[in-house]
């Protein structure tokens, strides 16, 4: 595994590799503090790709509080070691300066209107511009083939779907399904800065979307006049449990508008607040089924 952290390396050596090879390039944008989450999606890359490269950079340019950026954990020595045993090509990993040198000042950056707005955009103003910004420079870095997203972070998948398609970068966006922990929590890296007394309450999140989800699935007739009250209801529950809810809205699951009688392909998706943790969470909610793939 080669690691780079000079951004015109990695262009060099991927563009080497494009040049001797005809497979296909994967790349895995992370921010580090790698998981089983992260490694299902390098999984994915390594089965559709001939060669594979992953970014561990916490991007600062999408933290609305520097607080949260300073607590980011940041464990590149462990990632490098799972990433090597995982067969990866490169591992690109650089300083924030490398990325956003000052003499570079950002001058343009990527807006995704409609999409980066609301939901997570609403409640964290900014964070969608530079997470659009930084998968932009990565992708002109790396040029890959093809590139892999959790649907953990479902709008952030559906965001950088709309900017590909929009600036006609020439790659093909794939998604994997969230990988949960056996209580049903959906694993994230901030699930480590849970006290022991937060992470036995933390999985009340996924079973409160999940019996929703199930109360809906009920009554489709009833969509999607039900929904403001049974939200109301999972809302209260979620307090009850000591969370804050941030949101917990049922979008459509193509473009997270509201939805309207006749869809039938929705996603309920719950971002909320645990002792001083914010966690996120969704589930698929389509008509006769449980869950399924973005
Ligand atoms: O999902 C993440 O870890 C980040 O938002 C990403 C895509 C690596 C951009 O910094």
């Amino acid at each position: 595994m080669r690691i780079l952290r000079d951004r015109r390396q990695l262009t060099a050596l991927c563009r080497q590799w494009r040049s001797r090879e005809v497979d296909r390039l994967a790349f895995v944008p992370t921010m580090g503090n790698l998981h089983a989450g992260h490694l299902a999606l390098v999984r994915h890359a390594r089965e559709q790709g001939h060669r594979v490269v992953v970014s561990v950079f916490v991007n600062p340019l999408q933290f609305d509080r520097p607080d949260d950026l300073s607590r980011y954990p940041r464990t590149l020595e462990a990632d490098a070691k799972v990433l090597a045993e995982a067969g990866i090509d490169a591992l690109f990993c650089p300083e924030a300066a490398e990325m956003y040198p000052e003499h570079e000042p950002v001058t343009a950056r990527v807006v995704v209107s409609g999409l980066s707005r609301v939901l997570e955009g609403e409640s964290r103003p900014g964070h969608f511009d530079g997470v659009a910004t930084v998968v932009a420079k990565l992708f002109n870095l790396v040029r890959p083939d093809l590139a892999v997203f959790g649907e953990k972070d479902y709008q952030q998948l559906l965001l950088i779907r709309g900017m590909v398609a929009s600036l006609n970068f020439p790659v093909s966006v794939q998604a994997v399904p969230t990988v949960r922990e056996s209580d049903g929590l959906a694993l994230s890296s901030r699930n480590a800065q849970l006290s022991p007394s937060a992470r036995a309450r933390a999985p009340e999140l996924y079973r409160c979307l999940r019996d929703t989800v199930e109360a809906c699935l009920l009554e489709p007739d009833q969509w999607p006049g039900m929904f403001p009250e049974l939200l109301a209801t999972s809302e209260g529950r979620l307090r009850e449990a000591g969370f804050r809810p941030d949101y917990l809205s049922i979008r459509r699951a193509e473009d997270l508008g509201d939805p309207e009688p006749g869809d039938r392909d929705l996603i309920l998706l719950a971002a909320a607040w645990l002792d001083g943790v914010r966690l996120i969470d969704n589930l698929r909610l389509r008509c006769g089924k449980f869950a399924g793939r973005a």
